[in-house]
């Protein structure tokens, strides 16, 4: 699967982002799929996947720690295209004990605590997702953050043994706005109330104007700010 990186990487070369997409699942039938966290650049790839009708799955990783809004954005997302949305859940197990022996709150406590949520309720069910799948599509951006401008369009990641596939790398901000706006596609509302990057409840804040855009994830913590589904690279 690796070698085909390159190979992938230059078919998509100078295509728009629906022929990228389409030509990307074309070469894998039924074995490419999507992740979407339902923020502005997921729902930019939603919308290309479902109304050009290419044969991706989209799929999301509920940490049961999502914000009102996010919940009912899926739904809104569910009734507007009218395709399937794939739900994948922490282990029930896992998530028991985590709580039962430190607490509701646990990932204020270090930067482990949080990663510890963060594997337990995104990174497992991520690898679970992720079987039997040859293509990765997600919504990362180079400009949500340093680590993130080391990332390329198309690369092999090692964690998950998949080919990642970010199509929305090089747009801008405005540029995904744009696009939103322009095919009417439904957004969260927390958007337009200070929130750029959004993830769990408890662990994101609004920022102000002119903070880093993810300022307001792990707010608390000068840390690389990945929660361990994207590889840091620095
Ligand atoms: S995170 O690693 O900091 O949480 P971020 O919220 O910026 O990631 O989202 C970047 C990309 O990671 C999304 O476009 C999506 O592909 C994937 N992703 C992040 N969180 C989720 C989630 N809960 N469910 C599915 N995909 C996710
Ligand atoms: Fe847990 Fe916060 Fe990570 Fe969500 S973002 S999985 S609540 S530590």
């Amino acid at each position: 699967m690796k070698e085909r990186v390159e190979e992938l990487s230059n078919l998509i070369e100078g295509k728009t982002l629906e022929e990228s997409l389409a030509l990307v699942a074309n070469a894998f039938p039924g074995k490419v799929r999507f992740s979407s966290a339902f923020g502005q650049e997921d729902q930019v790839i939603t919308h290309a996947i479902f109304k050009h009708s290419i044969d991706i799955e989209v799929f999301t990783l509920d940490t049961g720690r999502l914000f009102p809004e996010t919940y009912e954005l899926i739904d809104r997302t569910r009734a507007r295209y009218k395709r399937p949305i794939r739900v994948y859940y922490p282990k029930a197990e896992q998530v028991e004990e985590l709580v039962t022996k430190k607490g509701m709150h646990s990932f204020y406590e270090s930067v482990e605590n949080r990663k510890e949520c963060c594997y337990i309720r995104k990174v497992e069910p991520l690898k679970r997702a992720l079987r039997d799948t040859a293509v990765w599509v997600t919504g990362l951006r180079a400009d949500q953050s340093d680590n993130r401008q080391n990332f390329s369009l198309i690369e092999w990641d090692e964690p998950n043994q998949v080919i990642k596939f970010n199509p929305l790398l090089r747009w801008s901000y405005d540029e995904m706005l744009e696009y939103l706006k322009k095919h009417q596609v439904p957004y969260n509302p927390l958007h337009d109330k200070g929130y750029i990057s959004i993830g769990c409840a408890p662990c994101t804040r609004a920022i102000e104007p002119g903070e880093h855009p993810r300022a307001g994830r792990w707010y608390w913590e000068a840390s690389q700010k990945e929660c361990g589904l994207h590889q840091v690279k620095q």
